[in-house]
């Protein structure tokens, strides 16, 4: 970027302002009212929002007042210009946000029904609470509007990964866009409208037959736990309170952030890390559902080495031995070529580097590799 092109990083760099709830604040060009608010953090509600995502603006739950406008504006879709003057939580604002709120949970959760419906359990998804949480805020549990609910579950689709219960679905969107913004997948659309909105697959299969990837961003957006993780759900009545680990995953050499979810001893879930540098709140089909290997029975504690035709547990210098003996057979039997080795995507650089030393030095062949390139 030239010197000329440079923009200014921090808003308090630049003389533009809005009047904030009473307080003149300086913004960049192109920030939405949401963005600058969040900034100051002001207690704007949202559901359709991700701020992963390009702005929707459909859920008009995060309306504020500008001055000079008739009607509330979504503050999430709405930039901010010179001079505004916008008011982020007065009385009729208030207002209708509880009444929109009225209404989603009425039409789309079962108004009587809210400790069955509302109570999300949060193994469902890292977003899942956030209509309960709402709900909360504005003490509303559907009754006023309770009717005809929405959407269609699909529950019994068949997957290891994820539940699909749209008996939950607010119509947001939030999985659709997740999946097309930021995975390319386009696997899952809308069909219908109005009332009979649907979030579905090409020709409505089930998600295996379509070109979903399992990478569960679809899940760990949907804010009401509509999409849920079923790997995770098996945990609920496990006892224990959730705690959060974070941690790096161990598949491959991008290095994405997690958060391990556990209880007590046992790992029951995994949430991708929102701030994660290298993935965003992205993970793929291993990082987030391929965690069982970490508590499964079979996994081995100890080296194992054949004798007699039979795996026996054996102590490390006995199986290095072991190892380092095959190493020299098959070479003097097959060969320099007969030996290959892959470094793991999770070794520090040194040793890789030992490794290809081991390789080239020890047998004269280059034949390595490194597992991050898959
Ligand atoms: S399934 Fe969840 S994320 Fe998708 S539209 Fe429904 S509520 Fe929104
Ligand atoms: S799991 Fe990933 S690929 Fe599959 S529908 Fe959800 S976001 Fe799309
Ligand atoms: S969060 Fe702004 S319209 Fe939904």
């Amino acid at each position: 970027m030239t010197e000329t092109q440079t923009a200014p990083t921090n808003p308090a760099e630049t003389s533009t302002t809005i009047n904030l709830d009473g307080v003149d604040v300086p913004f960049q060009e192109g920030e939405t009212i949401y963005e600058i608010s969040e900034r100051h953090r002001k207690e704007v509600p949202t559901l359709c929002y991700d701020d992963r995502l390009e702005a929707f603006g459909s859920c008009r739950l995060c309306v504020v007042e500008v001055e000079g406008l008739r009607n509330p504006v979504a503050s999430c879709t709405t930039k901010a210009t010179e001079g505004m003057v916008v008011r982020t939580k007065t009385e009729p604002i208030e207002k209708h946000r509880k009444t929109l709120m009225e209404l989603v949970v009425s039409e789309n959760t079962g108004g009587e029904k809210r400790n069955g419906q509302i109570d999300v359990d949060p193994l469902r998804g890292l977003k899942s609470q956030e209509l309960s949480l709402l709900a909360d805020r504005y003490d509303v549990d559907g009754t006023r509007f309770a009717g005809k609910t929405s959407g269609t579950t699909n529950i019994q689709d068949d997957n290891p990964f994820i539940l699909r219960d749209y008996d939950k679905c607010i119509s947001c969107y939030r999985c659709v866009r997740v999946c097309a913004e930021r995975e390319g997948d386009y696997a899952i659309s809308v069909m219908n409208r109005g009332f009979h909105t649907q979030i579905t697959t090409e020709f409505e299969n089930d998600l295996k037959d379509s070109a979903c990837t399992f990478c569960g961003q679809c899940v760990q957006t949907c804010p009401t736990g509509a999409l849920a993780d079923k790997k995770a759900m098996r945990d609920v009545d496990t006892p224990g309170e959730i705690q959060k680990t974070r941690s790096i995953c161990p598949y491959c050499g991008v290095g994405c952030s997690v958060d391990i979810l556990s209880k007590g001893e046992k790992i029951v879930g995994i949430h991708p890390a929102m701030d994660g540098p290298a993935n965003v709140g992205a993970l793929c089909i291993k990082g987030q559902y391929a965690f069982d290997f970490v508590q499964h029975p079979d996994r081995l504690k100890t080296p194992l080495v054949r004798k007699d035709g039979q795996l026996v547990e054996a102590s490390w210098d006995e199986a290095l031995d072991r190892a380092a003996a095959g190493f020299v057979k098959a070479k003097k039997d097959h060969g320099r070529h007969s030996v290959y080795a892959i470094a793991s995507g999770r070794a520090p650089h040194e040793s890789s580097y030992t490794l290809q030393k081991f390789i080239r030095a020890g047998f004269a062949t280059n034949h390595v590799d490194n597992c991050s390139r898959a």
